[in-house]
């Protein structure tokens, strides 16, 4: 069956999971910072997710997501043999990556890290020195560190308790790895709105380049419905067609995190229903 999860990985406990699903088509052209949209259910919204990892050659491409409200649970309840409804992709412009001096930091926050494994993936392939910048709260909710430290020749570490490389947050890091280092080509920042603004402050006073991934709400992923729009250098931007990578300096941040919570009552409330159906079906098997 076409879409089908082929493997399905528990990264944290019934929270965060990676699915590798049979899509050749979206494999065979998938590049890094690309995305897909899926469908779980025929009355089921449409979620984008970050292809994390594609294999052109097995036909597979790689999905991490954070089970945050009803189709991300409901993708949750899926296992290996299933299929995914519709799977439609790859979408956004991939990642400008080419060989460059010095080095590129990858900075990456919670499930942000999965997706930013593809861009220092493209990144290492392209001749650079990639240096990978993962933080989480504590060392057992830090995503990926394998699988960078397999392409990156450092990778650094913070956790906010400490329980893992150093006690604080990937920008004090950041900053630290940017006054140190002598030549730094650019910055890309992958996580949570906060953390991306934050990453964006950082390299400001040292003038590198610095690429975002923004996480806007988005429909139909391919710039007719206008869900996206974000406001990049005071200009208007659809983050599908026109991103999802932006300059980090010029991103309204304030602007995409009201956006961002604009249905919290409906996704609220369209959870919880999720949620008393499924433990009804489970409680009736
Ligand atoms: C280009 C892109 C790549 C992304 N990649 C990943 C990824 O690799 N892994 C991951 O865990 N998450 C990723 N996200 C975020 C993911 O799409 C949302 O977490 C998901 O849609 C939540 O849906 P839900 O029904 O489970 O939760 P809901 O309760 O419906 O929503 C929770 C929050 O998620 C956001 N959200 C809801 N619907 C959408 C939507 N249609 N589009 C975008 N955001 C939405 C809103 O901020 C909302 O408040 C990405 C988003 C974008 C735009
Ligand atoms: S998601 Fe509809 S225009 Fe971008």
């Amino acid at each position: 069956m076409a879409n089908t999860i082929l493997r399905k990985r528990s990264l944290i406990p019934g929270t965060t999971s990676e699915l590798v699903v049979d899509a050749p088509h979206i494999a065979a052209k998938a590049r890094p910072g690309n995305f897909v949209i899926l469908r779980v259910c025929p009355d089921g919204e449409r979620i984008p997710l970050t292809i994390a990892d594609a294999d052109p050659t097995a036909g597979t491409i790689t999905i991490v997501y954070l089970v945050l409200g009803k189709t991300t649970a409901h993708l949750e309840t899926l296992g290996e043999g299933d299929g995914i409804l519709d799977l439609c992709g790859p979408l956004g412009r991939a990642t400008d990556i080419h060989k460059l001096p010095g080095e590129v930091i990858c900075v990456g926050g919670g499930t942000g890290i999965a997706a930013m494994h593809h861009i220092a993936k493209g990144h290492h392939k392209a001749g650079n020195y990639v240096v990978g910048v993962i933080g989480a709260r504590s060392r057992e909710l830090l995503l990926f560190y394998d699988e960078l430290k397999a392409i990156c020749p450092e990778v650094l570490v913070s956790t906010n308790d400490g329980s893992f490389g150093r006690q604080g947050l990937v920008t004090e890091l950041l900053q630290e790895r940017l006054k140190n280092s002598p030549l730094v080509s650019e910055v890309v920042g992958v996580g949570p709105v906060p953390m991306m603004e934050a990453v964006a402050k950082v390299t400001k006073p040292f003038g590198v380049k610095t690429t975002v991934s923004l996480n806007s709400i988005m429909v139909d992923g391919i710039g007719m419905c206008g869900a996206c729009r974000v406001s990049v250098g005071g200009k208007t931007k659809f983050a599908c067609v026109d991103g999802p990578e932006f300059d980090g300096q010029l991103v309204d941040y304030r602007e995409l995190s009201q956006r961002l919570g604009a249905f919290k009552p409906q996704e609220q409330r369209s959870y919880e229903e999720f949620k008393k159906s499924h433990v009804c079906k489970c409680t009736h098997s």
